[in-house]
């Protein structure tokens, strides 16, 4: 196949060749365009887990795994975390460009003012045992909010899939705060209009109805910046997940209770609570090579959370920002030698030094430092994959937007290797023998 020309690849079946096309992007892998193989051969492809698979075209988000980049709308990660806000991350995943500053304020105006959530919610959540994990109440409570907004579940109605993502993104915090509230036995905090998105956010989880919060200006610029590094990250398995469920037509929020759902399992966003739970679990820099032995070992399960990645085969450009946010945050908060830092930086240095980590490049990923920062702001442990559940929101609402938009979308349906039984006749039960 001459790839670099894009003529066509060929594939011969039972002495039968069929040409592939090759489809190039504006940067990146190019593809070979299979979607005509079954009809011409009656074969499939095989990729479990999709490690070779393209599963849409996309202007979002690239990343190279290889080089260490990613770029949301074209503009480097690390530019945005730096200049940006996360409100204005939003608005470029959403609409491609950077807003201007009118567009910018009327964007920070909108969201600001769907933060609220229907009041019958805070009945909603008293169905829950205070011990719930938040991410089941997330999953619940984002799916429900199909129940109270009729009016933006239409997803053929352009004006309403805008409100819905407006929605969405707005109320994330609010009902990821109210879970968090709802854990610790707390009253809610209704959002306030003064404050900026994640201002609003701390307050909602950190000021109680006895006294003032002041929000900590450098906090709230941390976990913004938090924000931003969790926005988007192409097709991985949570926003694949929107994705296929959107693709049936099912409504936004629905779909996104589904990307909520996957996102919790800790190969995925649960990573950065099993991280802190296994640095926790580790204790001490003198125990790091028994768990090094344990993460190496074919017949031990357990694996170094918050290391390696499916697409990164070097360092996750969001870990080294996400690391020294850690050191900002620290610093902010006067922890001068926190243990779990400790570890980590000893782990990592271990690690990376180590031939079976090298030899697989598996590179820390952004799971493994935003533990330790969330931990000291105050979060617990258990809300750590809610915090990511928020900043990926808007990522899902784009990847799902851009897939309703696309004039060849259709219903996604894989099919199979069937290695189960060929067809048989039944046997009556007294027939039957064990
Ligand atoms: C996220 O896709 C995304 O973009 C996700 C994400 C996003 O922003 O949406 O970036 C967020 O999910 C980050 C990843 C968080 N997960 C973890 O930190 C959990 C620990 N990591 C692993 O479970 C694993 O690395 C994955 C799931 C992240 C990636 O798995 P792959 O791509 O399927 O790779 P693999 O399991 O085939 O591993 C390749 C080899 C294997 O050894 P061999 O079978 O080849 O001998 O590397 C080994 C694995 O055993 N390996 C590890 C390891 N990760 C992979 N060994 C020890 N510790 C690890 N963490």
């Amino acid at each position: 196949m001459d790839a670099k020309s894009g003529t066509a690849g060929t594939i011969t079946v039972d002495g039968k060749s069929v040409d592939m096309p090759v489809k190039g992007g504006s940067i990146g892998p190019q593809v070979v365009d299979i979607s005509k193989l079954y009809a011409q051969t009656g074969m499939f492809t095989y990729d479990p887990g999709f490690t070779s698979t393209a599963a849409c075209e996309s202007k979002i988000t690239y990343i190279d795994g290889d080089e260490g980049i990613l770029l949301y709308r074209g503009y480097p990660i690390e530019q945005l975390a730096e200049q940006g806000d996360f409100l204005e991350t939003c608005y470029l995943l959403l609409y491609g460009e950077l807003p201007t500053a009118a567009q910018k304020a009327d964007f920070d105006y909108r969201v600001t003012r769907h933060t609220m959530v229907h009041d019958q919610m805070h009945r909603f959540f008293q169905g829950f045992r205070r011990d719930a994990h938040p991410m089941a109440v997330m999953v619940a409570s984002v799916g429900a909010l199909s129940a109270f907004y009729h009016d933006s579940t239409d997803i053929s109605d352009p004006q309403q899939r805008m409100i819905a993502s407006m929605r969405m993104i707005a109320k994330m915090p609010t009902l990821a705060a109210m879970a968090y509230k709802y854990s610790v036995g707390q009253p809610f905090v209704y959002p306030k209009n003064d404050l900026d998105y994640t201002a609003n956010f701390l307050r909602m989880c950190f000021a109680v109805p006895c006294e003032e919060y002041k929000v900590n200006p450098v906090l709230a610029r941390a976990l913004d910046r938090i924000f931003i590094l969790h926005a988007d990250h192409e097709q991985n398995a949570s926003t694949s997940t929107v994705r296929l469920a959107g693709s049936s037509g099912a409504n936004p929020f629905a779909c996104i209770a589904a990307g909520i759902a996957c996102l919790w399992g800790p190969a995925h966003g649960g990573a950065n609570e099993a991280a802190l739970k296994m640095l926790e679990e580790i204790g001490t820099p003198d125990r790091i090579p028994q768990f090094i032995a344990r993460a190496k070992d074919k017949n031990d399960p357990f694996r170094l959370m918050g290391f390696g990645h499916r697409v990164y085969k070097n360092y996750d450009p969001r870990a080294k920002i996400m690391q020294k946010t850690t050191h900002d945050v620290l610093a902010e908060l006067g922890i001068k030698d926190d243990p779990l830092l400790d570890v980590a930086l000893e782990l990592e240095r271990i690690a990376l030094s180590d031939e079976y980590f090298v030899e697989k490049k598996l590179y820390p990923n952004i799971d493994f430092y935003s533990g330790i920062t969330l931990k000291a702001m105050g979060f617990p442990t258990s809300m750590f994959t809610v915090l990511f559940a928020l900043a990926r929101t808007v990522g899902w609402i784009a990847q799902w937007k851009e897939m309703i938009e696309d004039p060849s979308q259709k219903i996604g349906r894989p099919r199979q290797l069937y290695t189960g039984e060929p067809k048989r006749d039944y046997i009556p039960v007294a027939q039957r023998r064990a």
